[in-house]
């Protein structure tokens, strides 16, 4: 462990297996600072480095980010050429450290409207950390719930599956989750009190856990702080507690 890493006590707590994370407020974090809204994306994604080692170092075995929305695509075209820029770069520079973690690389949306050679980096990416299996990362990206449920629907039309056949695990199947479990937790940063068309399938019985904290300060002691939080809820899923 490095020197500068807080100790953390993780014995007495349960690790939740799937923790998705609205990662917002780069913008914010770069506007306190009087840097331009690229700077706060490009600390944001610095963030995640840490963040996935943090998953790594505390066990939980699905992290599904959100990363760019289907709503996303009504922001300046400046912010979204360099939200495109950093996701390239990202791909580029971090692939091969991410493989050699033991990471597993997802995507979660829809490839089309996306840049020919950004949609090459990200089936690269994809298909190089495949059989890896330490931690799956889910990239949301030119993703939204929406879109999601009827992408789905459409398939389950497209493959004829009647009304009576349809269940919810069949309907799982179809999501861009599909095979995966459900977030245990939902964190989001920077304070707002939202879902923003996040997982609103899959997220109907997580933990919300809202932060104050900005993206690029959210941390691996702030997701320690959220794992405490989670420990301290209780799941009830409708039913009375024994
Ligand atoms: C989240 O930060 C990143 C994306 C939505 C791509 P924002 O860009 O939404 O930051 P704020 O909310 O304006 O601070
Ligand atoms: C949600 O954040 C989307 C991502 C973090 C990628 P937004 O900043 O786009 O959400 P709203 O507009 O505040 O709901
Ligand atoms: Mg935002």
């Amino acid at each position: 462990m490095a020197a500068d890493k807080k100790p953390l006590d993780l014995s007495s707590l349960v690790i939740p297996q799937h923790v998705a994370i609205i990662m917002d407020g780069n913008g914010r974090w770069a506007r306190r600072r009087g840097l331009p809204r690229a700077a706060g994306h490009r600390a944001g994604a610095e963030n995640l480095r840490r963040i996935i080692n943090a998953c790594v170092e505390f066990g939980i075995k699905i992290l599904t980010i959100y990363a760019f929305s289907t709503e996303n695509w009504g922001r300046p075209e400046q912010e979204i050429k360099a939200l495109m820029k950093i996701f390239a770069r990202v791909l580029d520079q971090e692939i091969d450290d991410l493989h050699a973690q033991g990471v597993c690389l997802h995507h979660l949306g829809e490839l089309t409207g996306i840049s020919p050679s950004l949609q090459e980096k990200v089936r690269r990416a994809i298909d190089l950390t495949k059989d890896n299996d330490r931690l799956i990362l889910n990239v949301a990206f030119n993703y939204g719930g929406r879109a999601e449920i009827l992408h789905a629907v459409k398939h389950m039309v497209a493959d004829g599956i009647e009304a009576d056949d349809l269940t919810e695990e069949l309907f799982n199947s179809y999501l861009f989750t599909s095979g995966l479990p459900d977030p245990d937790m939902v964190v989001r940063t920077s304070g707002e009190l939202r879902i923003s068309n996040f997982l609103i399938w899959q997220a109907a019985y997580a933990e919300y856990y809202p932060t104050p904290a900005l993206w690029p300060d959210f941390g691996r002691e702030e997701l320690y702080e959220a794992i405490v939080a989670f420990n301290q809820r209780e799941r009830r899923y409708g039913v009375l507690p024994e």
